[in-house]
C-alpha cells in the first residue's frame, strides 16, 4: 500500500469523517458576524479552538481541513492547529485554493484560481505538519450553465492541484461541486453531475493522478434550493449513488460529502440511506463543513458561558455522522 493510498484510507475508514473548518477569512467573517461576533483574526482563532477541542472528536473526524490562517495560528496552550490534531489522532488539512473567481468569457461562472506557486506551498505545509489538501471548484447550474468551458477548466484546475498535491506527498481532495443554488430538478442535478464527474476522471487520467491516493468530495445529487421539487431520502440516496457509480471508478478509496446547504439532519439521513445500498466499492463518509458546525455556532455566539453547548451541538452532528456510517 503506498503512503498516499493509506493516508486516504485513513480519512474515510473506522465510519469517521472529515470536519471542513477552512471557510476562507472572508466567509468566517460574515459567518462570524451573523451570530453577534466581532470579525477578528483572534476571534477566528477562538472559534477554531473551540471546534477542534471539542471532547472526543477523534471518535467521529479523522481530519480536519484548516484554512490558511489557522494553520499558521496557536492553540492557547502553544501548541500550532497541526500539532495539536496530531497529538489528538487527526489528520491536519489544509485548503490550498485561493478561490474561485469569475471565468473569463463565461458570464456568471467561476475558476478556482491558486496553483502559481503551489508546488512551493504544498512544501512549506507538509515540514508544517499537513497529510491532505482541498481544493474546491464551483459548477453553476442556469440558464444554459453549467457551460463546457467552465467544467473544462476546472476539472484541468482539479487535476494540476491533485497531481502536485501527491508530487509533494500530500492526499488530495478533489472537489467538483455542483451548487444546489437555482431552481433545476434532481434530474438535472443528476445530468450536471455525471457529466463533471466524467470531465473530471478523464483529467485525472491524463494528468497521471494515482487515483488510489485521493478523496473524492462530490455534491450529493439533490434538486435546486429554489425548485420546491419534493423527493424523499430514498430518492436523493438513490440518485446519488446511482451517478457516483456510473462515474467513480473503484480505485478511489473514499468519497466524503460535502452538504453543500442541506440542513444539517437531512444531511445525515442522505448519508445513512446510502449505506444501505450495497454494494458500494468505495467508502461513503462525510466530509460537511456547514452540516457538523452551524448548529454549534449558532450556540456559541461568541460566548464564553456557551463554550460547552457549542460543543455539545458539534459533537452530536459528528456523532449522528458517524453513526448514520
Ligand atoms: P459545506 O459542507 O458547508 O458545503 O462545506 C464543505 C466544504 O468544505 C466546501 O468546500
Amino acid at each position: 500500500m503506498s503512503a498516499l493510498n493509506k493516508i486516504a484510507r485513513t480519512m474515510v475508514s473506522h465510519r469517521r469523517g472529515i470536519l471542513a473548518a477552512d471557510e476562507s477569512i472572508g466567509t468566517m467573517s460574515a459567518r462570524l458576524e451573523s451570530v453577534g461576533v466581532a470579525p477578528t483574526e483572534e476571534n477566528r482563532r477562538v472559534y477554531r479552538e473551540l471546534i477542534v477541542t471539542t471532547p472526543r472528536l477523534a471518535e467521529s473526524v479523522s481530519g480536519v481541513i484548516l484554512a490558511d490562517e489557522t494553520f499558521h495560528q496557536q492553540l492557547d496552550d502553544g501548541r500550532s492547529f497541526p500539532e495539536y490534531l496530531s497529538d489528538i489522532g487527526i489528520l491536519a488539512g489544509i485548503k490550498v485554493d485561493t478561490g474561485a473567481k469569475p471565468l473569463a468569457g463565461a458570464s456568471g461562472e467561476k475558476i478556482t484560481e491558486g496553483l502559481d506557486g503551489l508546488r512551493e506551498r504544498i512544501a512549506d505545509y507538509v515540514r508544517r505538519g499537513a497529510t491532505f489538501a482541498k481544493w474546491r471548484a464551483v459548477i453553476t447550474i442556469g440558464d444554459g450553465l453549467p457551460s463546457d468551458r467552465a467544467v473544462r477548466a476546472n476539472v484541468h484546475a482539479l487535476a494540476r492541484y491533485a497531481g502536485l498535491c501527491q508530487e509533494g506527498g500530500l492526499v488530495p481532495i478533489v472537489e467538483p461541486e455542483v451548487l444546489m443554488d437555482g431552481d433545476h430538478s434532481l434530474a438535472r442535478c443528476r445530468q450536471v453531475t455525471t457529466e463533471t464527474l466524467e470531465e473530471l476522471f478523464e483529467e485525472l487520467d491524463l494528468l497521471q493522478v494515482q487515483l488510489d491516493g485521493i478523496v473524492l468530495k462530490p455534491n450529493m445529487v439533490v434538486p435546486g434550493s429554489g425548485s420546491g421539487e419534493q423527493v424523499t431520502v430514498a430518492d436523493v440516496a438513490e440518485a446519488t449513488v446511482e451517478t457516483l457509480r456510473e462515474t467513480v471508478p473503484p480505485a478511489v478509496p473514499g468519497i466524503a460529502f460535502l452538504s453543500g446547504g442541506q440542513d444539517p439532519e437531512v444531511a445525515t439521513e442522505h448519508l445513512g440511506a446510502m449505506q444501505g445500498l450495497d454494494p458500494l466499492p468505495w467508502e461513503l463518509t462525510y466530509s460537511f463543513g456547514r452540516a457538523l458546525v452551524g448548529p454549534a455556532l449558532e450556540a456559541w455566539r461568541g460566548q464564553e458561558q456557551n463554550r460547552d453547548a457549542a460543543q455539545s451541538a458539534l459533537s452530536a452532528r459528528a456523532v449522528a455522522n458517524a453513526a448514520a456510517r
